[in-house]
């Protein structure tokens, strides 16, 4: 695979921005594989901490997504605490916990989940296990030396892979959920301990007639987010 942009779909960055989402519902098919690797080719160009390029990538195919699922799956009844490589944040508050409710909520509103339906809401969360039917998933490690610089140069490349997929008309999910149950993903792909699990992502095509797919999130106004110095 060559490293340049040669045939990447040259949409607009804007339109390709506004029309990415998070993919939670894929047709069986696996993606051709030089489709597939084209989507990675083209996130090697993130930038990162002194070009260091912290991410390394174990990515599956139907096979092994199978058995990922079945191993996540299992963990989930064995060790339903999980644990992470990664410590999560103790808690959302204020206008991160507003937004992360209101993500929840669009979609079990388009599900048809209740917000009392218990059961529903952990059996859309268990779906998670199954990367919501993709046949593909990239799981993304950073050296756990590197710490915090290693995750950064990780969030730019998860944002990057997102992207080129959308380029490519490939749908796509990052998935914290997979990382949070480490043992399970270690067991089938052998990723060493001295690399931490940073996230997953789920791979496919989308499953354009399903209603987990029919929803999209809101976001904050810039005056919100960024504070201009003149
Ligand atoms: C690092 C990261 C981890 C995520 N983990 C999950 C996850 O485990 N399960 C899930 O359903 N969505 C997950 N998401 C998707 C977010 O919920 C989604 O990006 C957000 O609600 C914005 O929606 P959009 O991607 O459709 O624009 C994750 C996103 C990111 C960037």
């Amino acid at each position: 695979m060559t490293s340049t942009a040669d045939d990447v779909s040259t949409l607009n960055f804007a339109d390709l921005a506004f029309a990415r989402h998070s993919v939670r519902a894929f047709l069986p098919d696996p993606v051709p594989a030089d489709r597939l690797e084209r989507v990675f080719v083209v996130a090697q160009q993130t930038a990162s901490w002194c070009n260091a390029q912290s991410w390394r990538v174990d990515l599956t195919g139907p096979l092994t997504t199978r058995r990922l699922a079945d191993a996540l799956l299992e963990d989930v009844r064995s060790n339903p605490a999980g644990g992470s490589d990664i410590p999560p944040p103790a808690s959302y508050e204020n206008e991160y916990a507003d937004r992360r409710r209101g993500s929840g909520y669009a979609l079990y509103n388009a599900l048809g989940i209740e917000r009392g339906d218990r059961p529903g809401r952990t059996r859309q969360m268990l779906r998670n296990y199954e990367f919501f039917g993709a046949p593909h998933v990239a799981i993304v490690s950073s050296p756990a030396a590197l710490g915090p610089y290693g995750y950064v140069d990780c969030g730019g490349f998860v944002a990057n892979v997102l992207n080129a997929a959308q380029s490519l008309s490939i749908g796509a999910i990052a998935q914290a959920a997979v990382v949070l149950r480490p043992r399970a993903v270690r067991s089938v792909l052998a990723i060493p301990e001295d690399r931490h699990l940073v996230c997953g992502i789920a791979l496919g095509f989308e499953d354009l007639a399903h209603p987990a797919n029919a929803f999209r999130t809101e976001r904050a106004t810039i005056e919100e987010t960024v504070r201009i110095h003149p």
